[in-house]
């Protein structure tokens, strides 16, 4: 099949050579921005994600603004649960909020087939997205992985802990497991659609995934994120696995889950992580996001220290650690994106 040549984004995430490695920011389209904020003040979170045209607005305004090679799609990982007939709302202040949480074995039964309607929106908002960027722009389309998903429908909401996540997954297993297929099957379509509308990558958020012990972490954490990897099937664009805070030690077993690139928290050392899976999969990050906070000098010199751990001929997916801080200047966001743009890989080793 011939397309447009493919982006320098996912020339990296593909593992071929780059010339220079390409930089997003994970949650670059959010409250930082004064275009978003300009948004936010006549439209609710909630319509925002559901207005195609609103939210392919804010999608780009970090790509106009810095640059940055990929725009993600603007959306929530929360949609999905409200799709699944656990119904969410995003109160002002202290982040979103389920209603009726996930408490009981028989609660799982609530949790239905996704209602496509519900979360079309999001693939309307790619297809514009691809339409209005040239192809050496990336777009990237994300869901939550099942085992975030799960502790968001179990917590209700935002947690220092997830403890009834863990208390849950010790005293029901059974219905746990339950629960995180039933999550799974749901995101496969979900993804299979932005997929279809023109996303040239999908980010799979398992932002808490590290809650669970290690031993629980192979045994659910991993394979429900393989089973929505492998349900989009062998025509799907390539995938990027964020196995969350604190996922350090378990480098190997995120591998497993078959995507393309582990999107790495700012407490792993990147050299060592290339050490141990560098050659299985590609990977993303992975700077303090409140280096963003210090001045564009201390930002410079970040990046530069960050991408020198890097080994020759490998090409890296520059990000931060994990989302973009909302009280960051916008522009020492621009001040990141211009030395990750502006770093030279040296060249590979001779073999
Ligand atoms: O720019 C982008 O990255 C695209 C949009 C995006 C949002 N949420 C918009 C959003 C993405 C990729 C997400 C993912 C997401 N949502 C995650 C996984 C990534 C991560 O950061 O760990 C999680 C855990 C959520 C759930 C969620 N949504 C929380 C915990 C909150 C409240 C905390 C916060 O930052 O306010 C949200 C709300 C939310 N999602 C906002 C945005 C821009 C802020 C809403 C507002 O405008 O007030």
């Amino acid at each position: 099949m011939s397309g447009p040549p493919a982006s320098l984004f996912v020339r990296a995430l593909r593992g071929e050579p780059v010339e220079r490695y390409p930089v997003w920011m994970m949650r670059q389209a959010g409250r930082y921005l004064p275009g978003y904020q300009a948004v936010r003040a006549r439209t609710p979170f909630l319509d925002l994600c559901r207005s195609p045209d609103l939210a392919a607005e804010v999608s780009l305004e970090p790509v106009e603004r810095f640059g940055v090679d990929a725009a993600i799609v603007f959306a929530d990982i929360l949609l999905t649960a409200d799709a699944m007939g656990v119904a969410v709302e995003f109160p002002a202040t202290g982040g979103p909020r389920i209603g009726r949480p996930i408490r009981t074995p028989a609660d799982v039964r609530r949790v239905h087939e996704p209602d496509a309607r519900r979360t079309a929106a999001v693939a309307a908002t790619v297809a514009r997205l691809r339409r209005a960027l040239p192809a050496d722009r990336a777009v990237i389309g994300f869901s939550a992985a099942p085992f975030t998903l799960c502790a968001y429908l179990i917590e209700g909401g935002s947690s220092r802990d997830f403890w009834r996540t863990r208390a849950f997954a010790y005293q029901h297993p059974d219905a746990f497991e339950e629960l995180l297929g039933r999550a799974a099957d749901a995101l496969v379509p979900y993804l299979r659609e932005q997929a279809a509308a023109g996303a040239n990558a999908l980010q799979l958020f398992d932002t808490w995934g590290a809650v669970l012990e290690p031993a629980l972490f192979e045994r659910w954490v991993v394979p429900m994120a393989a089973r929505v990897i492998e349900g989009l099937g062998a025509d799907r664009p390539p995938v990027i696995y964020f196995p969350g805070l604190g996922a350090a030690d378990r480098l190997e077993a995120a591998a497993a889950t078959g995507a393309e690139a582990l999107s790495l928290d700012w407490q792993t050392s990147l050299g060592r992580a290339y050490a141990r899976v560098g050659t299985r999969v590609r990977l993303q990050g992975n700077l303090d996001p409140t280096v963003l906070l210090a001045d564009p000098g201390t930002i410079g010199r970040a990046v530069e220290r960050m991408l020198a751990e890097v080994p020759p001929g490998r090409p890296h997916l520059v990000n931060l650690g994990h989302g973009i801080l909302k009280e960051t200047p916008p522009e020492h966001a621009a001040a990141f994106v211009r030395a990750a743009q502006a770093f030279r890989p040296a060249a590979s080793p001779c073999p």
